[in-house]
Order: structure tokens, then C-alpha cells, then sequence
């Protein structure tokens, strides 16, 4: 059997209400926290206001920095951590979805290290030992609550890049993973944050990083969010539904922090940071494309994919099974209202060589990806993702 190493510190919290921990969970770790969120949700659900009670009850100071944009830019980091340095913070906690998290991770970093923040960019950069680290997911996405993650818009570039820090130094002392937060999120993030959960997962468990641990994870992810992202989208407010979806991105979570992904998220970086698409759609337009270029890479895996899908189709071989998968995912994406392709953005080839020529430089991600590709292949699937039709 195959050799593997799974550490997985951050304490998880999950099910209705666990968001009560924080005060109790948060004292442990200090007494001056600082709560990165985003401008508007988590103060207007009243999310924001109850953590804050909570954390206060327990003799916790709390300083608020509710300046996280969605894909948030390093400059955001820095001021963050600004505050946090400014008012001597102690622990700083991640209240909403990756972006808030990602930020939380950034300013735990240079609290403790000196700037800028481009000298932690890149593996394992990090030399202090971070503040430690809360996370409160709000969406059912990233997984960054246990992710050693935390991704970046580097406006310091022309055209702005999408960069990470990876470093196991930012994994979450705590999570807490409370679905009721996630009851009133609009539906257009439910379904691009859902998409993102789902492509992270697959592109896990088809990672050449894959290991038995991770593939059980990362199945169990597909599986759920398969069976459940199109009823929350339908039922937005079922509690059970949401649960299972953020369940599912805790799982995948937890196998990409051992896996990382593969070429559907290196491929969808500059559609976001130059372009402005969602994460959840620039994943969404290339993970069917990205899925066929692999198909002949490991037919077994594919096939057991659509069976998570959901294919129940008799008498089929393993390789039939893994096309079925192809069908299965296209039909998943449309069906929660994904678009086939960007056409709108109105990309054109020039661009699509540079972005790929990029995509060969990142090593990471192209020896990660289960079929080495050509620059000719990231090209063709580029032009498939973001011009063609199903
Ligand atoms: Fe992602």
C-alpha cells in the first residue's frame, strides 16, 4: 500500500450553533482578537454582532477590520495588519468566506514577521510562527478553515496576478463550522462557492499528490456536493442541505491541504485576476475541459467519479464509465446555473498563449496534474473553456 503522511492540526467545530465556541475557544488563544470579515454580509445577517458578543462575554477585546473585498489584494493584508499591530492583537480570526479567511491567514503572518507581504508569496516563506489563527467559514467553498492556503490579488504585477502563500505555519489553530451562518447566503455565491468546493475536490483526488486518505476525503466531497448543491439551490434555506455542502467543503478542505489542486485552478487565476470572473465560474468553465484533456490518465479514478456523480448506467467498462463522468459534469454545471464558456469577456488568442505560457512555468501544478500537458494543450483547452459550447 501506497506510504502517506496526514497532519491535520486545526481543531474542527462543525454542526449548528458551534459558533458559540468562540468566545470560550478564542480566550484560550489570547485577549485581543481581531475579526477580519468582508463590508456587508456578516454585519448584516448579524453574524458579525453575535461573535463579537460572544467574544466579549468571555473577556475578549475585540477589534473589527471589515475591509475584505472578494478576492482580496495584498494592499488590504497590509493594512490589516496595520491595525492588528497598532492595537497589539493576539490572535486574529476569519469570519466569512475565503476571501475573509485568506486575509485573517495574511495578517496572522505579518503580525509576527516583518513586510511586505510578497516575501511570504510562494512555499513555505513564512519564518515566525504566525498569530494564531481562528476560521468561521459563512460560505461553502475554500475550505481555507483548515487549509494551509491563502490566496492573494498582487496588484505589485502588470496585469495584476493571483498568487498564494502555502506554508503549513497558516493552518488554523481552530475552526468553527457552522452551517446555520451559511442559511441566508445569496444564491450566486452558494452556487460559485459550491462549484469551487467541487472542482477542488476532484482536482484532489485526481492529484498525482493524491493518497489514500485524501481520495477518501475528496470522494465523500464529490459525492455530497453533487447530491446536495442543486437542493440548497433550490431550497436555499433547508439547514440539512447547507449542512451537507458545508461538510463537504470542510472535506475537501482537509484533502487539499495534503493534495493541493491541479490545473483547473492553475489555469483559472488570470481569468480572475485580469478578466474579473468569479472564482467559482473561471474554476467552472475549465474543470470539464481539464477533466476530458486527463481522462486517459487514469480511467479507474474517472469512473469512480461518475459513480459519486451519480451515474448508475449498467454494464459499462471502466473506460465508458469515466466518459460518463465528462457528461455527468457537464450536466452538474449547468444545472447550477454555471456558464458553458466566457465568451463575453471576449478573450482573445493572444492572450490565451500568454496565460498558458504562464501555466507551464508553475511547476507545482503541472506535475500535480495527472497528464503532463504541451503549452499546445493548455492553449486547446483554454479555447474550449472559454469559447465553446457543450
Ligand atoms: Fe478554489
Amino acid at each position: 500500500m501506497q506510504k502517506f503522511m496526514f497532519h491535520l492540526p486545526t481543531k474542527v467545530y462543525f454542526g449548528s450553533q458551534t459558533i458559540k465556541k468562540v468566545g470560550e475557544e478564542t480566550a484560550k488563544l489570547g485577549k485581543r482578537a481581531l475579526i477580519a470579515s468582508g463590508r456587508n454580509f456578516a454585519r448584516k445577517t448579524g453574524i458579525l454582532k453575535k461573535v463579537e458578543d460572544l467574544l466579549k462575554k468571555k473577556g475578549v477585546e475585540v477589534i473589527l477590520f471589515e475591509e475584505v473585498e472578494p478576492n482580496p489584494s495584498i494592499k488590504t493584508v497590509e493594512e490589516g495588519a496595520d491595525l492588528s499591530k497598532g492595537r497589539e492583537c493576539d490572535v486574529i480570526i476569519g469570519l466569512g468566506g475565503g476571501s475573509a479567511m485568506d486575509v485573517a491567514k495574511g495578517i496572522a503572518v505579518l503580525s509576527t514577521n516583518p513586510g511586505p507581504l510578497t516575501h511570504y508569496l510562494g512555499r513555505d516563506k513564512v519564518k515566525n510562527h504566525p498569530l494564531p489563527i481562528i476560521t468561521i467559514p459563512t460560505t461553502a467553498g475554500t475550505g481555507s478553515e483548515v487549509t494551509p492556503y491563502a490566496t492573494f490579488i498582487n496588484n505589485k504585477k502588470r496585469p495584476p496576478r493571483k498568487e498564494m502563500i502555502a506554508d503549513r505555519l497558516i493552518l488554523p489553530g481552530v475552526a468553527l463550522v457552522d452551517p446555520q451562518l451559511t442559511l441566508s447566503l445569496p444564491l450566486s455565491i452558494t452556487a460559485d462557492s459550491g462549484v469551487d468546493a467541487l472542482s477542488q475536490a476532484i482536482e484532489s483526488y485526481i492529484s498525482k499528490r493524491s493518497q489514500p486518505l485524501s481520495e477518501i476525503l475528496a470522494l465523500k466531497a464529490v459525492e455530497l456536493l453533487a447530491q446536495y448543491l442543486p437542493q440548497v439551490i433550490k431550497n436555499p434555506k433547508n439547514l440539512e442541505f447547507r449542512s451537507f455542502c458545508l461538510y463537504a467543503s470542510l472535506l475537501g478542505g482537509m484533502a487539499i491541504a495534503h493534495t493541493g489542486t491541479v490545473l483547473v485552478h492553475g489555469m483559472s487565476y488570470r481569468l480572475t485576476s485580469e478578466f474579473g470572473v468569479s472564482h467559482g465560474k473561471a474554476v467552472g468553465v475549465l474543470l470539464p475541459w481539464v477533466c476530458q484533456f486527463n481522462l486517459s490518465s487514469n480511467y479507474l479514478k474517472f469512473s469512480s467519479l461518475a459513480n459519486a456523480l451519480g451515474d448508475k448506467t449498467e454494464n459499462l467498462s471502466e473506460q465508458e464509465r469515466a466518459k460518463k463522468f465528462i457528461e455527468k459534469i457537464k450536466e452538474f454545471l449547468l444545472q447550477v446555473g454555471m456558464p458553458q464558456n466566457l465568451k463575453e469577456k471576449e478573450i482573445k488568442e493572444k492572450k490565451i498563449e500568454e496565460f498558458a505560457e504562464e501555466v507551464m512555468e508553475n511547476r507545482q501544478k503541472i506535475l500535480a496534474n495527472p497528464r503532463l500537458p504541451t503549452l499546445n494543450d493548455l492553449i486547446d483547452i483554454y479555447k474550449k473553456a472559454l469559447w465553446g459550447n457543450y
